[in-house]
Parts: structure tokens; C-alpha cells; sequence
């Protein structure tokens, strides 16, 4: 009998979406909410961007917008913690209700629209977290009002050098207009080459290297998807996520929230961010890094998630659905597909059927 899913789930799916997650973040901040049942084991440790993560799963970002609870997160079993994304000044997000859960599909419709507390505050946080180490990314994101868009990432970049252990530049949320735009190809020109010159002249001035990562959107066409290969050659960033929520609506069995407007996410997502990541691990090669992210909520979905090309992975309405011991549950499988299948380190998963998940089709966005 599952404490979460007989008695937990039942109650916090009674109540809106987003109180229900505030909820949990407070749970999460009082303190050890879980027997500390962290698998650790050589086989699932991964040297990646020059980091070493404990184990593959990271907590995706949205989770834990404001670096709240990163530290939590960790205990919880998760080998990474990615927080944001982060604007520069603080932004409110759309009107609520704008978080929809879909139960009959393990999946939600979010358009929360980059609400956060802005830079100064999460700084703050991690900057009195800065010596416990563990690793913790800052998902970094532009105001809605903002003139200039990359100047927001750069600013982040900036802002968060000392304290995070890695960046993600998120230009794939669909809720701020405008934003995915910075996906073709001049502007994502434009923003490679700026974000580089900054990481390398904060890299120089402090000595710390810091990975920069880029995530992209699973609504992307194969010709969309060839006009990124292209500009990552020229611009090479330190790594992908794929992907963000999508605005496709495919197969869908929840009549109530469907027809939401904003992003799904979950187990929806999953078919489509695979495949979309395992058409750019074509692109781009073996030897970028990519973190998978979209559906993972079993042993399964992230054994699929890392055969279609991915080196590290992320989740969040998967622990939304399967409760707050969904990584440590998804490490144990590992370890057991591994022995089962004769494998000695879970990096020998990565791309194994690739081609194979590249072949299919392109569902509609
Ligand atoms: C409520 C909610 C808020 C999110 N906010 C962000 C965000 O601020 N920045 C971001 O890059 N992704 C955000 N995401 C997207 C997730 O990081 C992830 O890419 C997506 O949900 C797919 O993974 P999943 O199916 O495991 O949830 C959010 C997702 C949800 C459900």
C-alpha cells in the first residue's frame, strides 16, 4: 500500500493544482520529509559538463522556481536540482487558475507564464545554500516586458556565476510571447554567440567554468530542427533539454482541462520529446551532451528516455502523479535493467536505439 497514492495524492488532487504544489514546497522546506533513501552506486554516477552527478535524474525546472527547496530535492534521491527559470525582476505570471491537471493522461496544462520571485531573491538562497554542495542549475529566462530579450540572459548569467553549477538558457517556454522565437535560426545566432562571449568573459574573470545548456521546445519541424543543427555547429552551447512542454494536444482522454491554453507535459509528452530528442541527437552527434526531459515517470520511460540519446534526465509531472520517491524508485530500476541486461554503467544505455526512435513521425504541434 503506497502512503502517497492512497492518501497524499487523493488529498492534494482535491485542491487546485497550484495550491497543491505550494503545499508540497512548504512540506519539502520543513525539513527530511523521506527516509533517506538515496541509491548511491558507481554504476549510475555520470562525468558530464565537467560535473559529476550522483545519479542521472534531475529534478526538471518549474519545480522549484524560486531555489526553495534545491537542497530537499536532493534528499529526496535526485542526482541534480534545476531551479527556475529565473527572470531578472520579479513578474507575477498570467491570471490563476493556470495550472490543470489531467488525470486520465498522467499529464497538466500549465501556463503560469514565468511567475517567479526575480533574481535577488533566489541569489539570496543560493548564496546561503552556496557550501553544502550537491549540484544545482539555474534555468535562466527573459521579463515578458523586456526590450531585449538575450540582455535577460546574459544578466542571469551574470547574476548567478558564483552559485550555480550549471545554466540552462530556457527559450522554449510557450507561455511568454515571443520566447520560442529566439529558436530560429538568427536569433538563436545571435543569442549563442552572446551567451558565449559572456561565459567566456566570466570565465576568465573568476576562473570558474560553468556549463551552458539550451532548451528547446518538442514542437520543433524536421526543417526547424535542421536550422538548430546548423547554428550548434557554428555556436556550440555545452548541452541540450529536450524538451519543454508542448502545445500539441495528440490523443488526449481528459475532457475537462484539455482545451486549456498553455503547455502539457507528462505522459502525453512523452512519445513526442523522444522522438524529437533522438532526431537532434542525430543532428548534432554523440558528443554533446542532452538531458532528457518529458514523461519520464517509471524505470521504463527513463530507460527509453536515455536509449533515444539522452545522458542525463530530468522529470516533474511525473513525481506529481507517482509521489516524491519517483527518483529513487526510477535509480533502483536502473541498477536492476542493468544487471538484468548485462550492463556495467547506465551511460551505455545512451542513443543504444536512436535510429530507431528517430525514424517515426513527427506527431502535430
Ligand atoms: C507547472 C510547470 C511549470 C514549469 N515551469 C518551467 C519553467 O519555469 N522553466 C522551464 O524551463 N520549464 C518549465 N516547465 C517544464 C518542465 O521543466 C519540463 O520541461 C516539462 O514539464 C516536461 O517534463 P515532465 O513531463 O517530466 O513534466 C514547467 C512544467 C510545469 C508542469
Amino acid at each position: 500500500m503506497s502512503l502517497f497514492k492512497n492518501l497524499l495524492r487523493p488529498a492534494l488532487f482535491h485542491i487546485d493544482a497550484e495550491r497543491a504544489h505550494k503545499l508540497s514546497l512548504a512540506a519539502l522546506k520543513c525539513g527530511p520529509t523521506m527516509p533517506a533513501a538515496s541509491i548511491k552506486d558507481p554504476r549510475l554516477e555520470v562525468d558530464l559538463l565537467g560535473l559529476k552527478f550522483p545519479n542521472p535524474i534531475g529534478i526538471a525546472a518549474g519545480f522549484d522556481k524560486n531555489a526553495e527547496v534545491p537542497d530537499a530535492i536532493l534528499r529526496l534521491g535526485f542526482g541534480f536540482s534545476e531551479v527556475g527559470s529565473l527572470t531578472p525582476r520579479p513578474q507575477s505570471g498570467n491570471a490563476k487558475p493556470r495550472v490543470f491537471r489531467l488525470p486520465e493522461d498522467g499529464g497538466i496544462i500549465n501556463r503560469m507564464g514565468f511567475n517567479n520571485d526575480g533574481h535577488a531573491s533566489a541569489l539570496a538562497r543560493l548564496q546561503a545554500r552556496s557550501s553544502r554542495g550537491g549540484i544545482v542549475g539555474v534555468n535562466i529566462g527573459a521579463n515578458k516586458d523586456s526590450d531585449d530579450f538575450i540582455a535577460d540572459y546574459e544578466i542571469g548569467l551574470s547574476t548567478f556565476w558564483q552559485v550555480a553549477d550549471y545554466f540552462t538558457a530556457n527559450i522554449s517556454s510557450p507561455n511568454t510571447p515571443g520566447l520560442r522565437d529566439l529558436q530560429a535560426k538568427d536569433a538563436l545566432s545571435e543569442l549563442l554567440k552572446r551567451l558565449a562571449e559572456k561565459q567566456q568573459q566570466l570565465q576568465q574573470e573568476t576562473s570558474l567554468p560553468r556549463p551552458v545548456l539550451v532548451k528547446i521546445s518538442p514542437d520543433l519541424s524536421e526543417s526547424q530542427m535542421d536550422d538548430i543543427a546548423l547554428v550548434l555547429a557554428e555556436y556550440p552551447p555545452d548541452g541540450l533539454i529536450i524538451s519543454n512542454t508542448t502545445l500539441a494536444r495528440d490523443n488526449l482522454i481528459n475532457t475537462e482541462n484539455s482545451n486549456q491554453t498553455g503547455g502539457l507535459s507528462g505522459k502525453p509528452l512523452f512519445e513526442k520529446s523522444t522522438i524529437g530528442l533522438a532526431k537532434m541527437r542525430q543532428r548534432v552527434g554523440t558528443e554533446l551532451p542532452i538531458i532528457g526531459v518529458g514523461g519520464i515517470d517509471s524505470t521504463e520511460t527513463a530507460v527509453q528516455k536515455l536509449q533515444a540519446g539522452a545522458n542525463l534526465l530530468q522529470l516533474y509531472t511525473g513525481m506529481v502523479f507517482q509521489g516524491p520517491d519517483l527518483a529513487t524508485k526510477i535509480n533502483a530500476g536502473l541498477l536492476k535493467h542493468m544487471n538484468r541486461e548485462n550492463i556495467s554503467h547506465v551511460s551505455q544505455l545512451t542513443g543504444i536505439s536512436c535510429d530507431e526512435w528517430a525514424s517515426a513521425a513527427l506527431s502535430s504541434a
